[in-house]
């Protein structure tokens, strides 16, 4: 069970143009340490999955990359097919990709596929070239990062949104994802670290930033965005430092695999 890929908009592109302008870039420092350990170029054919507002596609294109992506909120696609104008970029669901089999050298999916959508590897697989290579990230251990504050105010969501939460990240378990990654058919599975901040210049900031995401609508749907927003801003208040941002900087798991060249 996937889930219906055709509400997913409804969360994640209520507030499409904050979240490519105020949360997206702040997530540039994975997309560049998964690019440069994927040995992204000119010569490859890349594919983002769950590619959101295209700001990894943006920066796999600055590569010299020739790019498309997929994502399920036809709003976010609005906004990276606005920044990425060359390349294909769809709406649609990562579990059935409206390419044929073998189309891509690279794909990657930052933070997109999760232990609840484990089937999206199999489509992934299908749509690489044998040899191709994948980068994937997921979140690792997030209450034990320096940066946990930022994502408390999601657990405002129901419990049952919480716990399906919790599900999501379960992929960032060591060994979990290179178990899955095996099953799929992925070669050569390498887990690394990845780097991740996020970085906000005050409260409202962050709080508006955190807002415009997707487990945000689910914490809104159960308390209101005006809760919302007031917690929010209330945790980043504990974490003002004199003359510096405020800094998250979160556990993130990243893999590397391949798909088996043809013998
Ligand atoms: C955590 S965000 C990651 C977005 C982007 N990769 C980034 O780095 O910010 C998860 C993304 O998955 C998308 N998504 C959720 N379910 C999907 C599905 N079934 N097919 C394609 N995209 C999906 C959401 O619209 C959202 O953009």
């Amino acid at each position: 069970m996937n889930g219906d890929w055709t509400v997913v908009d409804e969360g994640w592109g209520r507030k499409a143009v904050d979240f490519a302008v105020l949360s997206e870039p702040g997530n540039s420092r994975e997309y560049v340490a998964m690019h440069q350990r994927l040995g992204v170029s000119d010569r490859d054919h890349l594919v983002d999955v769950a590619c959101g507002a295209g700001f990894a596609i943006e920066l796999a294109r600055a590569r010299g990359a020739t790019c498309a992506g997929i994502d399920a909120s036809s709003r976010l696609v609005a906004v990276a097919r606005d920044r990425n104008p060359d390349a294909d970029v769809r709406v649609g669901d990562m579990h059935a990709m409206p390419w044929a089999d073998g189309s891509f050298d690279v794909a990657t999916s930052f933070r997109g596929v999760w232990g609840t959508t484990p089937a999206a590897l199999g489509e992934i697989h299908r749509v690489l070239a044998p040899g191709g290579r994948l980068g994937l990230t997921v979140w690792g251990h997030i209450k034990a990062s320096p940066g946990a504050w930022a994502m408390v105010p999601f657990r405002m969501a129901a419990a049952a949104k919480v716990e399906n939460q919790a599900a999501m990240v379960s992929l960032g378990r060591p060994g979990a994802g290179e178990d899955l990654l095996a099953r799929y058919g992925f070669v050569d599975v390498e887990r690394v670290a990845v780097p991740f901040a996020w970085e906000f210049s005050d409260p409202d900031m962050y709080a508006r930033a955190l807002a415009s995401t997707g487990p945000a609508f689910e914490a809104m749907q159960n308390v209101g965005e005006a809760a919302f927003i007031a917690a929010a801003t209330q945790e980043a208040h504990a974490r003002i430092r004199d003359g510096l941002p405020l800094r998250a900087q979160i556990d993130v798991a990243g893999y590397l695999a391949r798909k088996p060249r043809l013998s």
